[in-house]
């Protein structure tokens, strides 16, 4: 059995100039999978609010739903590093953002995540002071999509490629052992990756983070009803799974003798 990756391994393979390949997973089949074929990194995303629950977006995804995925996936026992989103509101206050980590880390995720740069700096430093470790999340922040009127690319102008590099670098000093970068302009997200030591996992952001994170249903085609424009499907599982049952009902009509 290989050694469990922790996210001292994580910040290793960046040193060794490793990719880290991550993905997201909300259930136990598909956490085993995803360990079993490799992947170092595993995300119980709140993208999950659109890929399994059918919201239209992640502000709908509760802290309950989020450990109840966690806690299926987490009974994989994935070698991989298993992380969870800290949902919409769960993170507003210090207290909050402290009580509701420690409620995925109990439900048996191994790091958190929280969507925001400097402005959630206190959240952040107190999640890493009770000992959890913590993933940042910084460019599009799909948490505000509502306010921010749709999925939009980040680091364009000088203000915005400024905050994302002095936002990055606050979390690294903080002690965040990673941070997601999605849709970010990919001289931006290399630039960032080059200037700290922490890991970045990019999103629609370009060939030059450290690793990369998708959206596992979009890589398989098991959402075919939105494919983000960065994601280049490398299965058709909705298809093979309507064929397969195509196959099945049409065998009950015609059953083999
Ligand atoms: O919610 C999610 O799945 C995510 C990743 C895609 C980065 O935040």
């Amino acid at each position: 059995m290989n050694s469990k990756i922790t996210v001292e391994t994580i910040r290793a393979m960046k040193a060794r100039g490793e990719k880290i390949a991550a993905l997201t997973a909300y259930d136990y089949p598909m956490a085993k999978l995803l360990d079993e074929a490799g992947v170092p990194f595993l995300l119980v995303g709140d993208s999950l609010g659109m890929v399994v629950l059918g919201y239209p977006d992640t502000t709908h995804v509760t802290m309950a739903e989020m450990e109840h995925h966690v806690r299926a996936a987490a009974r994989a026992k994935p070698n991989a590093l298993l992380g969870a989103d800290l949902p919409y509101h769960s993170y507003e206050t210090v207290e909050t953002a402290v009580a509701d980590a420690k409620r995925l880390i109990a439900a048996g995720a191994e790091f958190v995540k929280a969507e925001g740069g400097r402005e959630i700096l206190p959240q952040v430093k107190a999640i890493i002071t009770a000992g959890i470790p913590f993933c940042g999340h910084l460019g599009m922040l799909p948490q505000h999509v509502l306010e921010e009127g749709g999925y939009h690319i980040k680091g364009k102008k000088d203000a915005e490629h400024q905050a994302l590099l002095d936002d990055a670098k606050a979390l690294a000093d903080l002690g965040a052992f990673a941070i997601v970068l999605e849709l970010v302009t990919p001289p931006v997200a290399k630039e960032i990756s080059q200037a700290i030591l922490i890991p970045t996992i990019g999103i629609g952001s370009g060939p030059d983070c450290d690793g990369q994170i998708l959206v596992t249903n979009d890589l398989i085609g098991t959402f075919p009803w939105f494919t983000p424009r960065f994601v280049k499907p490398m299965a058709d599982c909705a298809g093979e799974i309507k064929s397969a049952v195509a196959a099945w009902k049409n065998n009950l009509q015609t059953p083999d003798k």
